[in-house]
């Protein structure tokens, strides 16, 4: 079997795993934010901490975030390009690939254009003015975001093996 065609690292294979790579990178980072980060500085008493514990990580996760949003795009539009599969984003055979596309470009829109030119600003104000709701809010909209993207995961995997309907 090893070296046979069946075997073989082709590009394809080789943007999945890039693909899956970001994935865990970018996704997991979310988790984290969502489950540990954010109740952690909301539990801190002063507005000002809790702010400061909140940017102190998730600063440095939007950065590398970045990379690995931007990683999972081309990986992911080099594979629907490489099979010639574009018509495929519009058959809702292909759902699935339809939701990666959203939740992608949901996140590229917040990470880079929306949270460094409003929401920054908008959430330091609100968090400042009423700590509780503000964290409150953050946690609900992550806990949405995360679980929009682990539907999009299993959806994926079980998808691109041809076990959906
Ligand atoms: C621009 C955005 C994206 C494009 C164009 C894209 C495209 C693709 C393509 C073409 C495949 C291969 C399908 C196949 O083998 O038939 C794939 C696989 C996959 N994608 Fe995406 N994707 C994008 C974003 C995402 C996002 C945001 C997620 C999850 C949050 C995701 C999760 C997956 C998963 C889990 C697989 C299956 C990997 C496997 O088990 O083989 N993708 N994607």
């Amino acid at each position: 079997m090893f070296g046979s065609a069946a075997m073989m690292i082709d590009d394809f294979a080789f943007a999945r795993a890039l693909h899956v790579l970001a994935l865990v990178h970018w996704i997991g980072g979310v988790a984290m934010v969502t489950t540990i980060v954010l109740p952690r500085a909301r539990a801190l008493p002063d507005a000002h901490a809790a702010l400061t514990a909140f940017e102190a990580f998730e600063g440095r996760f939007a950065t590398q975030a970045r990379f690995s949003i931007l990683l999972a795009g081309l990986s992911g539009f080099y594979m629907l390009d490489k099979i010639q599969a574009w018509a495929r984003l519009l058959d809702s055979t292909f759902w699935w690939l339809g939701l990666m596309v959203v939740v992608w470009a949901a996140f590229a829109l917040m990470v880079f254009v929306l949270e460094p030119l409003v929401v920054h600003r908008v959430f330091r104000e609100y968090a400042l003015r009423d700590k509780e709701r503000a964290f409150a809010l953050a946690i609900r909209l992550h806990v949405v975001a995360l679980t929009i993207s682990g539907v999009a995961i299993a959806a994926g995997v079980l998808g691109a093996h041809g076990a959906l309907p």
